[in-house]
């Protein structure tokens, strides 16, 4: 069994991986020579492991009865002081991250209404809705479970990739708190697992509707950068729309769709 094979396995028993699964190609980077190759006992020994990180991971009641939910913080609004006090904490979880999920909800309500009607009028603003909502839901989701009373330590796993990614734990705080800091207007510092690598990195993300809902995993892409159709199509990006939705592979999107779902939610 090649080398490549073996760490694709490994990152699936992980239950970490779907982007790095179907479809994706791992490169001859760094990441096909990484020392710590899981080994067949370790994966065994890292699954039992990850039971309660898997819940923890999971963000209860982000999703419930069919519907985004706000979930409950996982700590009392004052157990954060004196670093992040208790009225900013209720607010900020109550009302700010409660409009998200409203936000999230209705978009999806108006999105159902309109594949139904088959008016795609406000399919722009509707998806801009959609994307900041989305956003906003899964990263205050996870910035609730980002802090813990008192803070806590970066060790084992996370400590040796964030040396293999960073150089060193401290320089990966380091940066961390640089590029966080000098997010331009609103925003978030993210750390990131970037799963075709398997490394981390440090994100800035600004306005985060003009991305993507983040934590989603992408199964079907179409590019429509001038770039992808120009020669063809010239200005007729819908001709190229159309034309491409004639070569969709939908095979290949379920694939990565059974891919994905092996991990566990993450959001
Ligand atoms: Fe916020």
């Amino acid at each position: 069994m090649s080398k490549r094979m073996t760490r694709r396995e490994a990152i699936a028993m992980s239950g970490l991986a779907a982007a790095a699964t179907a479809g994706t190609v791992l490169t001859a980077t760094a990441a096909d020579n990484r020392k710590n190759d899981m080994k067949e006992n370790d994966m065994k020994e890292n699954m039992k492991m990850m039971a309660p990180e898997k819940d923890l991971a999971m963000l209860g009641g982000t999703w419930a009865d069919g519907k985004y939910a706000l979930p409950a913080l996982p700590y009392a609004c004052d157990a954060l002081e004196p670093a992040y006090d208790k009225r900013t904490v209720e607010i900020h979880h109550d009302k700010h991250h409660a409009g998200y999920v409203k936000g999230l909800n209705a978009a999806l309500a108006k999105l159902e209404e309109a594949r139904k009607a088959g008016k795609f009028e406000d399919i722009k603003a509707l998806s801009r809705d959609l994307a900041f909502n989305g956003s906003g839901h899964v990263l205050h989701s996870i910035f609730w479970h980002s802090m813990t009373p008192g803070g806590g330590k970066c060790e084992g796993d996370l400590e040796k990739v964030m040396v293999e990614s960073f150089g060193g734990v401290q320089a990966g705080m380091e940066q961390f708190a640089a590029a966080t800091g000098a997010v331009e207007g609103s925003g978030w510092g993210v750390l990131a697992w970037e799963p075709v690598a398997d490394r981390l990195l440090v994100l800035q993300a600004e306005k985060h509707q003009n991305l993507t809902v983040w934590g989603v995993v992408p199964l079907l892409v179409c590019d429509v950068w001038e770039h992808a159709y120009y020669l063809k199509y010239a200005n007729m990006r819908g001709d190229w729309v159309k034309a491409f939705m004639t070569i969709a592979n939908w095979p290949f999107a379920a694939a990565r769709l059974a891919a994905a779902r092996k991990m566990c939610r993450m959001m």
